[in-house]
């Protein structure tokens, strides 16, 4: 497995693949991987000839610098998982290698970011999007991969595809659960106990919701018994519970015909803000 530090490098490795017939796969990351990430890894290594996964802690993405100072860094741990999955090039940039000055350009993903994450965190889609722009210039792979925890990023990202015309193919991959139901997610790394042992209820909430869903109960009655049952732990403080159309991400006040429903979370556990998802199919 190579490790590539500088943009100069990445560009040189991956031309090189293309030119004598490569495909080439790019799994980009923020480090303190989990088995989320390395199933994008396989999924890359099934399909492409060269798998290339970034690790950057992305400082544009960050709209609170406490997160983003506490976000877990393991890079000599990631690099012992990556090399056995398939992985044939690591890049790890420093901030000034991917950003040699401030960015001026900013994104604008109107309706599709002005709700649940990108209402809470303000600038985030923004800085997801930079850097995802910045690595598909400098990789210029022929795929991309992508996990559907992050559902409304998978969202904007392909709206950047297709907006900028860039010449490859998103790749999304299903959420990997612990065995109690627990999005996997770098920053469980930071529950403590209690925070751990009270995380899966935000995957039992989006469960129970997806069942009223298909039930036919209607969304703001859903969006009670969800408010209701995450009450139920004092150690957890919702951000936004959402049952919304999972093409557009806009909230639903009636159900769409053979329209796929998204329901999704964010919520604070012993300081770490955690995330999840489920769909409920039409
Ligand atoms: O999903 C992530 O880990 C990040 O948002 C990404 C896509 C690597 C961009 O920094």
């Amino acid at each position: 497995m190579q490790i590539l530090t500088t943009a100069a490098g990445l560009q040189a490795y991956t031309e090189q693949a293309r030119q004598t017939g490569k495909r080439v796969g790019l799994v980009p990351t923020m480090g303190a991987l989990h088995a989320g990430h390395l199933q994008l890894v396989q999924a890359a290594r099934a399909e492409c000839d060269e798998v290339i996964v970034s690790l950057f802690v992305n400082p544009t993405q960050f709209n609170n610098a406490e997160d983003f100072r506490l976000y877990p860094r393991v890079p000599e741990a990631d690099a012992v998982l990556l090399e056995p999955v398939g992985c044939t090039a690591l890049f790890v940039p420093s901030v000034a290698e991917m950003y040699p000055r401030p960015t001026v350009l900013r994104f604008d993903f109107g309706s599709l970011e002005q709700v649940m994450e990108g209402a809470h965190r303000p600038g985030h889609f923004n800085g997801v999007a930079t850097v995802v722009s910045k690595l598909f210039h400098l990789a210029r792979p022929h795929r991309a991969y992508f996990g559907q925890k992050d559902w409304q990023q998978v969202a904007v990202i392909r709206q950047l595809v297709a907006d900028l015309s860039f010449d490859l193919e998103i790749v999304a991959c299903p959420t990997i659960r612990e065995a109690d139901g627990l999005a996997m997610s770098s920053r469980n790394l930071r529950l403590d106990a209690g925070a751990r042992a009270a995380a899966p209820l935000l995957h039992r909430v989006l469960a129970a919701a997806a069942d009223q869903v298909r039930a036919g109960v209607m969304p703001a009655e859903v969006r009670a018994a969800a408010a209701a049952a995450l009450a139920q732990e004092p150690l957890l403080t919702p951000e936004y519970f959402e049952v919304a159309d999972a093409q557009t991400l806009q909230p639903l006040a009636h159900y769409g015909a053979g329209r796929d429903v998204l329901l999704c979370l964010a919520a604070h556990l012993g300081g770490v803000r955690l995330i999840d998802n489920v769909v409920a199919a039409a």
